[in-house]
């Protein structure tokens, strides 16, 4: 006869259940009944939204995670408020050092309080291209850079094939942390932290940018058609300060993960971009 499960067994199928049903991160003890909260207890629109204290100073680098039980509230306000804050506070930095500490002690944007790590930046920021993808995912998290895990590995291998590697690009994200769950990052989510991207990119001043994905080309280039249409066509990404840099929209590594098939139009995107490397383009 069967040993009925210890409890350890039953809490491990337990957990196990999560893993598969996509839970992985432990927001809370006790589920919050929101819609019962009173009104000024809420968070706005957008719920993962809020405001960033008026002044940052510029603290270190570092955004681990604090234990869930411990997950501060960012402070209340309109998305569109603390996407202005996050304008002025991005405008600020100097140089991308300062960028990332700006952006480490900014909490307008809760993806912050969920997330292992700020992934800010890898590679070399001096570059002539620069590559933007959307969020970081659970490796990115984990090591505190962008494009860590597998889908950064299928991107080495097509820089590769174009003769480059992270010692010659510099690579960053929309979203600098990492949503719960690998989920899309909501508009207001994308809306604060791009004030943070655009000046990193004007801070960095590529000659080039790689839009990896349709949410990179349709945040940084203004672009509504989806990826299909426009990879592989030449746009142009204008820096706040008046700059003009050829930005090429490009199929996002994890899509030609699932989508073997679709590699070949990665790789002639590649070979544009080597072209205009090149001056050929
Ligand atoms: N996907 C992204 O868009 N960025 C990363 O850093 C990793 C995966």
């Amino acid at each position: 006869m069967q040993d009925a499960p210890s409890d350890r067994d039953a809490l491990q199928a337990l957990l196990d259940f999560h893993v598969e049903a996509g839970v992985d991160l432990a927001l809370d003890e006790t589920p919050h009944d929101r819609f019962a909260e009173p009104k000024a207890e809420r968070a706005p629109a957008g719920a993962a939204q809020a405001a960033a204290p008026k002044a940052s100073p510029a603290p270190a680098a570092s955004s681990a995670a604090p234990s869930p039980r411990a997950l501060p509230k960012a402070a209340a306000g309109a998305p569109e408020e603390v996407a202005g804050l996050a304008r002025e506070q991005a405008r600020h930095a100097r140089s991308l050092a300062e960028l990332e500490a700006i952006l480490a002690g900014f909490d307008g944007c809760a993806l912050k309080f969920s997330a292992k790590n700020l992934a800010f930046a890898d590679g070399n920021p001096d570059g002539r291209v620069m590559l933007v993808g959307e969020a970081p995912g659970a490796d990115e998290d984990r090591i505190g850079k962008p494009f860590m895990g597998r889908s950064g590995q299928l991107l080495d291998r097509m820089l590769a094939t174009i003769g480059l590697d992270r010692t010659q690009v510099y690579v960053a994200n929309i979203v600098p942390w990492r949503p719960p769950g690998n989920r899309t990052p909501t508009p207001q989510e994308i809306a604060i932290c791009k004030p943070f991207i655009a000046r990193q990119i004007e801070l960095a001043s590529p000659e080039f940018v790689l839009c990896l994905g349709g949410p990179a080309a349709q945040n940084l280039l203004g672009v509504k058609d989806g990826i299909l249409r426009t990879r592989g066509r030449w746009f142009t990404y204008r820096t706040e300060d008046g700059r003009e840099i050829r930005a090429l929209p490009t199929l996002h590594p994890a899509y030609l993960l699932r989508q073997p098939l679709q590699k070949r139009l990665g790789w002639r995107d590649f070979q544009a971009l080597r072209r205009a490397l090149d001056g050929r383009e």
